[in-house]
This record gives structure tokens, sequence and C-alpha cells, in this order.
């Protein structure tokens, strides 16, 4: 696992928009993994700008999000659909037809998320997913207690991450319940991960991470055994790691 110490939020912005780029330069047609959250909105703002300025084209990139929630529809605000579409999509050369993200609203969820798993492998699989971490070690919505064997599944999500994520909502009650999430073994397939880290409060998760065990309740532990991670963190997150 290869760690880059950045001074603060934005420089951790800055490298994790141009070790993308960088990647998209190499390979144009490239299956790109994206995440949600606070932590990567630096990164898709600097990656905006790069392609305002410098017009890296991603014609021929196809992305492919972790996770959805169930049951807000793809134009409420608090979609992940709608999330990409503000903080990503509407600004760089990307047709909407290579953005993939799955269905929450659909009728049939359990074939939602065989179908999703279908389309990761269909499209060759991932080349580079972009990460966030859960305080208590999610790796997407893949929470405390998920099968390392998992494959895209519905999940029931814990109380700790609705309470997180309620600050975008109104009320936590409006928070769902539910999500689709690509599963730890479907992560796990990815070529290569980047994780991203920043703020005080995911210092913990860090250190366990990287010096707790391998273990199903902290599902970010499963990292360790994937052979091309680089994580790239803030110094409040990375405090007291060498
Ligand atoms: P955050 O979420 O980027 O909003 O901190 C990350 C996560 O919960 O996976």
């Amino acid at each position: 696992m290869r760690i880059i110490e950045a001074n603060n939020y934005q420089e951790m912005s800055n490298l994790a928009a141009e070790y993308i780029i960088k990647k998209i330069h190499h390979t144009p047609q490239m299956n790109l993994g994206l995440a949600t959250g606070s932590t990567p909105l630096g990164t898709y703002s600097e990656m905006i700008e790069d392609y305002e300025k410098n017009r890296t084209s991603y014609a021929h990139v196809r992305t492919i999000n972790l996770d959805e929630y169930v049951g807000l529809e793809t134009n409420h605000p608090n979609s992940y659909k709608y999330f990409m579409k503000e903080n990503l999509f509407d600004h760089i050369n990307i047709a909407e037809g290579h953005t993939h993200i799955p269905n929450g609203t659909a009728s049939n969820i359990e074939k939602e998320c065989q179908a999703y798993e279908d389309l990761i492998k269909n499209q060759g699989g991932i080349d580079l997913q972009i990460l966030g971490i859960g305080n208590n070690g999610h790796i997407g919505f893949n929470e405390p207690g998920t099968s390392f064997e998992s494959k895209t599944h519905k999940v029931k999500l814990a109380e700790s991450t609705r309470i997180a994520n309620a600050r975008f909502f109104n009320s936590i009650q409006e928070v769902p319940t539910h999500a689709i999430t690509m599963g730890i073994s479907t992560i796990l397939k990815s070529k290569e991960i980047l994780l991203l880290v920043s703020r005080e409060e995911k210092n913990e998760a860090v250190k366990q991470l990287l010096n707790g065990p391998k273990n199903e309740n902290f599902p970010a532990s499963v990292l360790n055994t994937h052979q091309n991670v680089t994580i790239i963190g803030d110094k409040k997150a990375l405090a007291g790691i060498t």
C-alpha cells in the first residue's frame, strides 16, 4: 500500500485529480470507478478545472459508481445520480450512457444488483476505483459485518452511517434506510484502488485499516489484501501514521 501525504484538503484534491487525469491520458478508454461523499468533491472540482483548461477528454471514459440509495428518484437532490451530475458529469465531456450508477428505484432491486454486477464484468472490470472510508470502516455502503465475498447487493444502512449522512438531508428521518452497493469482492476486483482520506475524524479509521486485523467487522481492512492500493490523505487524516 502506498501512502501519499498532502498538507491539506486542497492539496489532497489536487494530487488525487492529477493521479486520475494521468491515468486517463494513459488509457483514454478506461473504466473509472467513482465515489460520492464530501471527500472526493475537491477532486471532482479539480478535474472540472482541468477539463476547462486542458480539455482532458472523457469521451471514451466509462464511469461506474459504487452505490446509490434505495428509493430516491434520480432527480432527487440527495440521490447519488444527482450528486454525480451536479459535481462532475454535467461539467465534462462524458456521455450520459457512459456513466453507470445502480438504479435505486428499480422495481426488482435484487435483479438490479445482479445486472450491475454483470455490467461491471461485461465492461471489462474497473481499472481504477476511487474510494472513501466511513468512520466505521465501511467502503461503498458495505457496513461492518459484510462478507468479504459479497457482490453488488442491497444493504440496510448502519445507524451511524445514516447519522453521518443526515447532514445532507433536512432530518435523519429523510435519510433512506437501504442502499445498493458494489460488494467487497466486486471492489477488490478493481485493478487499482485510490483511497482518499481527509479530516481528523478519519484518523482512527485509517489507523485501524493500516494496523488492525483483517476482519469483516472493519470492511476496509480487506484492502490490505489488494496488490495495488494508494492512499492520498491530508495531514489530519494521516496524523501519527509513519
Ligand atoms: P465522506 O464519506 O467522504 O463524506 O466522509 C466517505 C464514506 O462514508 O465512505
